[in-house]
């Protein structure tokens, strides 16, 4: 899970998805998540992140952001961007080359995504609701994305 500062949407999508994952019981999928810049390198989650986390039950409070590199990328099957911005920095961060993970919006594993309006937008600075709001589009991904997971050969 892919966002610019790894401190807001990124970990509540690994937060959630990683707990979807393990409701599953899908053994061996491993959620993690990375800002595209590293202002906030090293620092815990947004406390309204953490905060709108556990208004819904979902674990919060163990996050440490981390700035993607290059080396991640080779170690990733599938890499999942919260806004077209992010999603165009980690495709020029992987290249073309082989062993490029697959590179998607969050929001494409959305069945109520309406082309034109596919972001996760940035809560950063704004209001609990902004975070509400996020963490709703950050659910319905997650969930399409863990069924479509669970459905899927392995
Ligand atoms: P995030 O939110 O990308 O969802 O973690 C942001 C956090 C920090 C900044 C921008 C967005 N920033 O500019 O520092």
């Amino acid at each position: 899970m892919v966002c610019l500062g790894n401190i807001c949407r990124s970990p509540m999508a690994e937060a959630v998805a990683s707990a979807m994952v393990e409701q599953a019981g899908l053994a061996g999928v491993v959620v993690e998540s990375f800002g595209t810049a590293g202002y906030h390198a090293g620092e815990r989650a947004d406390p309204q992140a953490d905060a709108a986390l556990r208004r819904r039950g979902w674990p919060a409070g163990t996050h440490r952001a981390r700035q993607i590199r290059p080396a991640d990328l080779v170690a990733l099957d599938l890499v999942l961007c919260a806004d077209r911005a992010n999603l165009a920095a980690v495709q020029r961060l992987a290249g073309t080359g082989a062993g490029r993970p697959t590179i998607e919006l969050l929001r494409s594993y959305d069945p109520d995504v309406i082309p034109g309006d596919d972001e996760i937008p940035d809560p950063w600075g704004g209001t609990d609701a902004d975070f509400d709001r996020a963490l709703d589009l950050i659910e319905q991904a997650c969930r399409g994305l863990v069924g479509q997971l669970a459905s899927s050969p392995r």
